[in-house]
């Protein structure tokens, strides 16, 4: 079948699996250990506390480090005193960086070149650091360092920041701002004042067609404008490191969703051979898309540690979590749809502007010129500078500020010409591809389960209290990294176990690895060792872009399988048989059709009186299919989709929303381990959730200080507030590896926001076009 995202216009391509690969999977009911509900190998760890962190990591005469944070939005450093500082008790190392803005720009050599200090650009950015004893003397030490400022003129609203006389937040050439989010947008200096753009190929996609002409041969036009806010990172484990400096080599402790980032940043930064680097990540307390590479702290804490020749540790506190940990940007979107009466769209215009602060890439996502069928589309994105702290990726960058747009804009359409919003999208999905039949698929048994037949018209409660139902499609890429490798071992003794340098963000990376291996052993996922967050082992993949799980299993499934082989041949002499009839089932060893045959597997293995077998594998890179190429990241034509239907009661009176359940349906190719794809979409729903209805970030215009920087102000969905969450997911096997395995982190919170304003809508007959739907915004 051809498939992908041909609403772009791209050339079709048939999609296979590689040739290096092993054969397909038989289907699941002859699975063992693939496609079960195993209990995450590390859960009872994590939930008593055994689990090591980063946050909980303890070394020998490890120092812990503060940073002093800037209380101007914009200013120029006239001068650091530390001395009374130095002289504190406990305290170790003190460190003044040359440079140092976001962490996207410690890479850029031109950022602040000829400056004594950096210059400060936001409320909270990090201006000196201090190692000591204690927590408590690095703390005290840091409030000792005197700075001297000079403040500048800040804007710190977006709309402000548009304006002709707006303060500059990048005033020179040699102070360019860093692309961090994500979004897509090209790096470069603003060309006016502090807009830069617009960028019209978001993720390479340019226009197509005339839109105004489109515009104008029009039956129905739709005009809108849609706000959505900044969302702040709220990992459970805030970012942060432990730098071990030596004379042989370099050991850092990191919470990161790319343990060959922080390697690479350290190596490059600090000017080291990779192999002096070693990064270890047992255990990630979360990521959304703002913890990769070394970081500011990162960057602190190894000057820290080269000083003070002893390990320190660099967490940041909550504060500074929300401040300076990255943040989805907010947007300002103009949306102008023209379509035919019986639907069918004609042109859609979109004008996008957000700001990520000091960082940019906030753009709205690449769903405008892919979801739909539309002849004519022209997409800007305008990023917008403003002193505020920096933007990063944030769990499918841009796509669910599009979403929220567009698919209220689509069912604004359906309603106009009187049409059922999910026979609409039948209607407008890209015809003749796998999404268009996997979401058709999806929206019939989504409206099943939601009771879509049952649906009122929009406003039918008469008293305060008003209920309604709504829908909204998500769409996100299959990612695959290139290169993603993996190590399987089988010891003398018996042992399996399994190897790669990738980590565990929260979504159990180490189970799905081992019940991958189990597999082609015949064994169960508790028998693997299952090694991980170690740049030592041979690289595995990011935890971004959804794609651990469709680029590790391919990797491990194909080590594991070779490996397999050569031990059948190895226990081809003890069982007397030959290798091709040797089969793995049960924990057992047995020679195919041959009766009382079966040895326990470790029994096998020993009797074999091999020291040590392995085979590494690598999900290759070149076959056809990737579209985009970006250093690490190769995206490939087939989309990821799914659909959410959200049920929500307005209270008209108290302005109070709660959104009382959403059914989400999303394909998942073949669920590796369907808990733990359930657990993610449930994530998904509730971040989404959070979103719509709670999280903003509050920044003081005048101060440029954010007003509710902790957990106790920025309100995030309690367990109390979220919705009953039915996820169903949707089997689509012969995709493009031996596994079958795609990615459902982010597809479940893209649609979300847009799923809970259209069942505003619905309640209410009114549209809500700003987040978060909180009582001010709603009444
Ligand atoms: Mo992400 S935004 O999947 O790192």
């Amino acid at each position: 079948l051809p498939y992908g995202i041909v609403g772009a216009g791209l050339k079709e391509v048939t999609r296979r699996v590689p040739e290096d690969e092993p054969p397909p999977l038989p289907e699941n009911a002859k699975l063992k250990s693939i496609g079960k509900p195993v209990s995450r190998l590390d859960g009872i760890e994590k939930v008593t506390g055994k689990a090591r962190y980063t946050f909980d990591v303890q070394l020998p005469g490890m120092l812990w480090a503060k940073w002093v944070a800037a209380p101007y939005p914009h200013a120029r450093i006239k001068s650091i005193d530390t001395s009374a500082a130095e002289r504190y008790p406990g305290v170790r190392a003190i460190h003044i960086p040359e440079r140092i803005l976001s962490a996207a720009q410690l890479r850029d050599p031109k950022a602040e070149q000829g400056n004594r200090y950096p210059t400060i650009r936001y409320a909270g950015q990090p201006v000196a650091a201090v190692a000591a004893d204690t927590a408590r003397a690095a703390e005290a030490a840091a409030k000792l360092i005197k700075v001297e400022y000079e403040p500048l003129p800040h804007v710190s609203q977006l709309e402000e920041a548009m304006k002709e006389n707006a303060p500059r937040v990048f005033p020179g050439p040699t102070e360019q701002p860093a692309t961090a989010g994500g979004g897509g947008a090209p790096p470069g200096l603003p060309q006016k004042g502090n807009v830069r753009g617009p960028d019209t190929k978001p993720r390479g996609i340019g226009p197509r067609g005339d839109v105004n002409k489109g515009l104008s041969e029009s039956e129905v036009v739709i005009e809108a404008e849609y706000r959505t806010q900044v969302q702040t990172h709220v990992p459970m484990e805030p970012h942060g490191l432990v730098a071990d400096w030596k004379d042989d080599g370099l050991t850092l402790y990191a919470s990161t969703q790319f343990v060959t980032s922080v390697r690479e940043d350290a190596a490059e930064i600090f000017d080291l051979p990779k192999s002096k680097v070693r990064v270890i990540s047992d255990f990630t307390g979360g990521g959304f898309g703002a913890k990769y590479g070394i970081g500011n702290y990162g960057l602190l804490a190894i000057h820290l540690s080269r000083k003070a020749g002893a390990p320190v540790r660099m967490i940041l506190d909550r504060r500074e979590e929300h401040v300076s940990g990255g943040n989805r940007p907010n947007s300002i979107q103009r949306l102008k749809l023209g379509a035919k009466r019986d639907g069918s769209l004609v042109a859609l215009q979109v004008q996008a502007y957000g700001t990520g602060g000091v960082a940019g890439g906030a753009g709205v996502g690449f769903c405008h010129s892919t979801l739909y069928e539309c002849p004519n589309v022209l997409v800007e994105q305008y990023d917008v500078f403003t002193n505020a702290g920096p933007c990063a990726a944030f769990r499918a960058p841009g796509q669910a500020q599009g979403i929220f747009a567009l698919e209220q804009t689509i069912d604004e359409l359906a309603e106009r010409i009187k049409m059922d919003p999910l026979a609409l999208r039948g209607k407008l999905d890209v015809s003749g591809t796998d999404d268009c039949l996997a979401r058709a698929h999806e929206r019939k048994v989504g409206a099943e389960r939601a009771g879509w037949s049952k649906r009122r018209a929009a406003g039918s409660d008469k008293g305060p209290i008003k209920r309604g139902l709504g829908f909204a499609q998500s769409q996100w890429v299959y990612l695959v990294q290139p290169s993603s490798a993996c190590e399987v071992r089988v010891s003398g003794d018996g042992s399996v176990e399994a190897f790669s340098s990738t980590q565990d963000i929260g979504t159990g990376t180490r189970t799905i690895l081992a019940q991958v291996v189990a597999e082609e052993f015949g064994l169960r996922a508790e028998d693997i060792g299952s090694h991980i967050g170690d740049s030592r082992y041979p690289m595995g993949p990011a935890s971004g872009g959804s794609r651990v799980t469709s680029s590790l299993t391919p990797a491990a499934r194909n080590a594991a399988y070779r490996c397999a082989r050569e031990l059948a041949a190895r226990l081809a002499p003890v069982l007397k048989a030959n290798a091709e009839d040797i089969v793995f089932a049960d924990g057992k060893v047995m020679v195919k059709g041959k009766a009382g045959s079966a040895m326990p597997f470790r029994e096998a293995v020993k009797k074999a009186g091999f020291e040590e077998i392995s085979q590494r594998a690598e999900r290759r890179d070149d076959y056809e299919g990737y579209v985009f190429k970006t250093p690490d990241v190769a995206l490939s034509r087939h989309g990821i989709g799914g659909v959410q239907f959200a049920e929500v009661e307005v209270d008209t009176e108290t302005g109070i929303v709660k959104v009382e359940r959403v059914v989400a349906v999303h394909d998942c190719g073949r669920p590796i381990n369907p808990k733990l794809t359930e657990s993610q979409i449930y994530g998904g729903v509730i971040q989404g959730v959070s979103y719509a209805l709670y999280e903003e970030r509050h920044l003081d215009a005048a101060s440029g200080q954010q007003l509710n920087a902790n957990v106790d102000q920025y309100k995030i969905l309690g367990s109390r507030e979220t919705p009953k969450i039915e996820v169903i997911l949707l089997e689509q096997l012969g995709a493009q590896s031996s596994t079958d395995a795609r990615g459902v982190a982010e597809p479940a919170n893209v649609a979300t926001a847009a799923a809970v304003a259209n069942a505003f809508y619905n309640a209410t007959g009114k549209r809500i076009r700003t987040l978060p739907m909180t009582p001010a915004n709603v009444l």
